[in-house]
């Protein structure tokens, strides 16, 4: 069976180091590695509109943001497709027969579902779409057979609603559709990069996120600003690791390499946090540690995102012609699901020929 990746993110707004980390690091390393047949990656602009309905200018001006920020990271249109969901109709379609196989009280169980109906206080005025919008990620999912899915945690339970799309689906009209699996993180650091002031996760309505495409300066002033152990008030004192932002930052992003390149008096992260925990290691000193780390993560990523911004209409046309071969792939899929559903009628010369048989006198 052929190995195939689709992931893809919502475009509200641009993508920041939590991304980078969790997801599009991961994501450059798969492309390369030569390990699976096909790669898709989609802007899920339609998934965005099911809880941004009223603000259709926001997820078009982050169309572009997201892909440049996928280019800028090493997504290679040579070796992955990208491409944009609302532009695959065939998504629509299969969503639409996939909820006759999935219950109401299903999807309010979603865990994700619910924890963001409470987040975005929609309680007695839930979207249908909104509320609908695992059974579109399943078509997403299966519209290109994928069978490894790259996510966060929190996007789990779309997976299992997406495996028991598939195991209903194929029970009721046969073997058609493939069961994904997710690919989760390795690293418990990528897992969940949290904002620059300690709270649990970057979001850009509180203001704490470093984005990938940060330009230096307020890289630097974001970074020196960074939340710490706040105990640790004289250079002497012992310091906290845990729950320490600068440290978590540098669990994820931190090679030996830039301890040789950067910060030579220590081996390694395991050196530099036992000094911290001692005492007598400054917040400044591994603070513009950490700075250098970033900087020198993001500067080649920044200048291929220079690159790609001199031709704007370049990336749209990567987009366009990314969004033709999915629609291409997403509609053989569609075709074989309308096949196993019994709805081809004009191309099933059989069914025309017995009910002609039924009516000859
Ligand atoms: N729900 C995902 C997110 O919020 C985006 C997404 C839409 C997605 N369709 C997908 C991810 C299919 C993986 C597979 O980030």
């Amino acid at each position: 069976m052929s190995k195939i990746i689709l992931t893809g993110d919502r475009p509200t707004g641009k993508l920041h180091i939590g991304h980078y980390v969790g997801s599009l690091r991961r994501r450059v390393e798969l492309q390369n590695s030569g390990l699976y047949d096909k790669t898709y990656i989609m802007i899920a602009d339609a998934q965005a509109l099911t809880d941004n309905a009223d603000n259709p200018e926001k997820i078009r001006q982050n169309i572009i943001e997201v892909a440049l920020d996928y280019l800028s990271c090493g997504l290679d249109p040579t070796k992955s497709t990208l491409f944009i969901q609302s532009q695959i109709p065939e998504l629509c379609e299969l969503s639409f027969y996939y909820m006759n196989l999935v219950t109401v009280s299903r999807l309010q169980r979603n865990p994700t579902v619910k924890a963001e109906i409470q987040m975005r206080n929609f309680e007695t005025s839930i979207p249908v779409g909104f509320f609908t919008y695992p059974i579109s990620q399943a078509a997403d999912i299966t519209a290109f057979k994928a069978t490894t899915v790259p996510v966060g945690e929190d996007q789990l339970p779309m997976i299992e609603q997406t495996r028991e799309i598939v195991r209903k689906f194929n029970d009721v009209y046969g073997e058609v559709l493939a069961q994904p699996d997710p690919l989760l993180p390795t690293e418990a650091a990528a897992r969940r990069l949290p904002g620059t002031d300690g709270s649990a996760k970057m979001s850009k309505s509180l203001g704490n996120c470093i984005y990938i495409s940060e330009d230096p300066a307020e890289l630097k002033t974001k970074v020196m600003s960074m939340f710490t152990d706040p105990d640790h008030i004289k250079i002497t004192d012992p310091g906290k690791i845990e729950g320490n932002t600068v440290f978590t930052y540098l669990d994820a992003f931190a090679k030996n390499e830039h301890f040789e390149e950067f910060l030579p008096d220590y081996a390694n992260l395991d050196e530099l946090k036992a000094h911290y925990q001692r005492g007598g290691l400054g917040d400044v000193k591994v603070k513009k540690f950490l700075l250098a780390v970033l900087e020198s993560t993001l500067e080649p990523i920044r200048a291929r995102r220079a690159e790609y911004q001199k031709d704007i209409a370049g990336v749209y046309e990567i987009l366009k012609k990314g969004s033709e071969v999915a629609r291409e792939t997403a509609a053989k899929t569609l075709d074989e699901v309308k096949a196993a559903m019994k709805i081809n009628y004009f191309d099933d010369e059989a069914l025309i020929a017995s009910q002609a048989e039924k009516y000859k006198m």
